[in-house]
């Protein structure tokens, strides 16, 4: 089966092909120029760029995979969750193809994409059931157990902020630029982690939530009291130690509430995904709290797949389509930009 993928949930035109789990092309044309300036994303701009870039980017997709549209069985794009008016031109290019070429849609979930950007890295005997996900990404912060395929529950999620969205504020905090958690966490490869106190949120709670607002707002009450209210610059040594201390707290919290979800659903493996799952203090740390428990901790081998990409919403419409759950009715199809995981695809 090949299928053509669209995502264009929030700032990158991503279009991919895939011959069933096998990515053949993946093209990302990212705006991250066009909203660095800004120190975020533009709503006006990233949907004027998607529609300047859609057609070039699924011709390159085409290309690259030496395929034509013709030759495509299955068309899918990310209905949701994302910017309403980035999505809106995926989910408008996708239902033009697949009424032109006749074929079926496939409406994909984003948050199933980033669990499904495992699946090309691991054969189906690696990922036995159930799965426990960690999704961390700019815009979502969620636990999920997948018991079958198609069939997702969330165990908790953030109640504020999402993880990436914390580090991008912070990075913008310390004057690293956008998008920020990769600069971040570079910077703090060099810091001590523990120069300043700061507390770990909802530590001595059993339930299963994040929040990372908190960190935020002592980042920068921190910041504040480092710089006297703005009268001096941040050092490169301070930089490097804040954002030394606020990775090790934000992923602390992280693993402290994966390990809390672990205990109560028993997973057999634990899947990392999300822009978030680049970070590599946060596999090592995973991969720790996950030993005594003799669970693998799985996340995909190309750190292209853990960002926004068109491959991981192919992969997951390959599950859909085997299960024939095309659209019945494309004129219908909306994007819905808080769409949920657990309801899968509409
Ligand atoms: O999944 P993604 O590409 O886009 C969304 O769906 O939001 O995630 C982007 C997020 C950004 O907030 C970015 O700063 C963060 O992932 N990110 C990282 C790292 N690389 C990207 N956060 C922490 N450490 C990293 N190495
Ligand atoms: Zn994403």
């Amino acid at each position: 089966m090949y299928i053509l993928a669209i995502d264009t949930s929030c700032d990158d035109t991503s279009v991919a092909v895939a011959q069933n789990t096998v990515v053949l092309s993946n093209i990302v044309s990212s705006q991250d120029e066009i909203h660095g300036q800004w120190g975020g994303v533009v709503p006006s701009l990233a949907k004027r760029a998607h529609k300047e870039r859609i057609d070039t980017v699924v011709r390159l997709a085409c290309k690259r995979a030496r395929i034509g549209l013709e030759d495509i069985d299955v068309f899918a794009v990310t209905y949701g969750p994302g910017l309403a008016v980035s999505l809106e031109v995926g989910v408008e290019k996708a239902k033009e193809l697949s009424k032109i070429y006749k074929k079926p849609l496939v409406a994909v979930n984003h948050m199933m994409g980033h669990m499904c950007s495992n699946f090309e890295s691991f054969g189906e005997k690696e990922i036995q059931l159930p799965t426990l996900s960690l999704l961390v990404s700019g815009g979502h912060t969620e636990l999920v157990v997948m018991k079958d395929k198609n069939s997702f529950s969330i165990l908790g999620q953030t109640l504020d902020d999402a993880a990436g969205e914390a580090f991008d504020k912070v990075a913008r905090m310390l004057g690293l630029g956008y998008p920020g958690g990769s600069l971040l966490s570079t910077m703090a490869k060099d810091g001590d982690d523990c120069a300043y106190a700061l507390p770990i949120p909802l530590v001595g709670q059993k339930r299963i939530a994040f929040s990372f607002s908190g960190i935020k707002t002592a980042v920068m009450r921190l910041i504040k009291e480092i710089t006297l209210y703005g009268q001096h610059a941040l050092t490169k040594k301070q930089i490097q130690d804040v954002a030394a201390t606020f990775q090790r707290v934000a992923i602390a919290h992280l693993v402290k509430k994966s390990k809390r979800a672990v205990e109560e659903s028993n997973p057999k493996v634990f899947l990392l995904g999300g822009g978030v799952a680049a970070n590599t203090l946060l596999r090592k740390e995973l991969r720790k709290m996950l030993k005594p428990f003799g669970i693998p901790l799985l996340y995909p081998k190309k750190k292209k797949l853990c960002a926004d990409n068109a491959g991981m919403i192919a992969i997951a419409a390959y599950y859909l389509a085997k299960e024939k759950k095309y659209v019945s009715d494309i004129d219908a199809l909306e994007r819905n930009p808080i769409a949920s995981i657990e309801e899968i695809s509409p």
